[in-house]
């Protein structure tokens, strides 16, 4: 019994380094960048609203939050004939979804926090040709996922290639048929995506970032009235 729990734990451990082998890319997050936040709703809602929702969040919350004007976010963000107070609601039927994906489009308002940032940037720049696959693409990040690459046309066309060095193989993804961007453009599109992601996983964060920088200066103040406020009793009692 014993040898066997050894064994189990054993395996466990190795499984958990196979999935951490390979490296996730770094997202450069910046939660005041707000021109990068609206050019990813943007984005999210021209490439991701058709399978996703993000429904912790409205149109009208993003124009406070990056300071725009709400018409044009409407204009030139929403979906033709949202409304400023809609939630960011996708409009594909479950049913169909379960049809067609095998699985639901999960609402993404929280991924950002459940997956991590980098984990988010490394899959949406990790999907490759496996025409082994239904879908005709794999995922280096996220094997066998059920989701088609909704950035093929952005990003081209990406094969696996095995290259080998002294410490051990590994796979990198190499762009055959490039896309309508630049890889450095392309980076900057998902970097975007990510940037609005992980703003709508906490959009008050902006706001309590503002509210802090009051807050320190209040209770340094309050400290030296205490202070003030102590000298003056103590001086009795002396
Ligand atoms: C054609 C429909 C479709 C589109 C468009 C689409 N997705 Fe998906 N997505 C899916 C499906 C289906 C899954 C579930 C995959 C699975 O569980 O294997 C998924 C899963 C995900 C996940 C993993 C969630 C998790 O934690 O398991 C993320 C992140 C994601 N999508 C992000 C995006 C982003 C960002 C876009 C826009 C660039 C996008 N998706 C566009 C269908 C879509």
């Amino acid at each position: 019994m014993k040898k066997l729990i050894i064994i189990l734990l054993l395996t466990l451990s190795f499984g958990a380094y196979a999935n951490e082998e390979i490296e996730l890319q770094s997202a450069k997050i910046n939660n005041s960048d707000k021109d990068s936040i609206q050019r990813g709703a943007k984005h999210f809602v021209t490439y991701c609203l058709g399978c996703h929702s993000a429904k912790h969040i409205r149109y009208l919350r993003i124009a406070i939050d990056v300071n725009a004007d709400p018409q044009k976010v409407l204009s030139d963000i929403a979906p033709e004939g949202a409304s400023i107070y809609d939630q960011l609601h996708s409009a594909m039927n479950k049913h169909d979804a379960e049809k067609w994906f095998g699985t639901q489009p999960p609402d993404l308002s929280l991924v950002a926090r459940s997956r991590g940032a980098d984990w988010l940037y490394s899959y949406l720049k990790s999907y490759y040709v496996d025409t082994t696959k239904p879908l005709g693409v794999n995922n280096l990040i996220f094997k066998d996922t059920a989701m088609p690459n909704p950035l093929w046309q952005l990003q081209g066309e990406q094969h696996a290639e095995q290259r080998k060095t002294i410490y051990g193989e590994y796979t990198k993804l190499v762009i055959n048929k490039p896309g309508t961007l630049t890889e450095n453009e392309f980076d900057l599109f998902v970097n975007d995506l990510v940037n609005f992601l992980v703003y709508v996983g906490e959009p008050v964060q902006l706001e309590r970032q503002r509210l802090g920088k009051y807050v320190i200066f209040f209770l340094l103040l309050f400290l030296v009235i205490a202070y003030l406020l102590k000298k003056e009793y103590w001086q009795d009692i002396h």
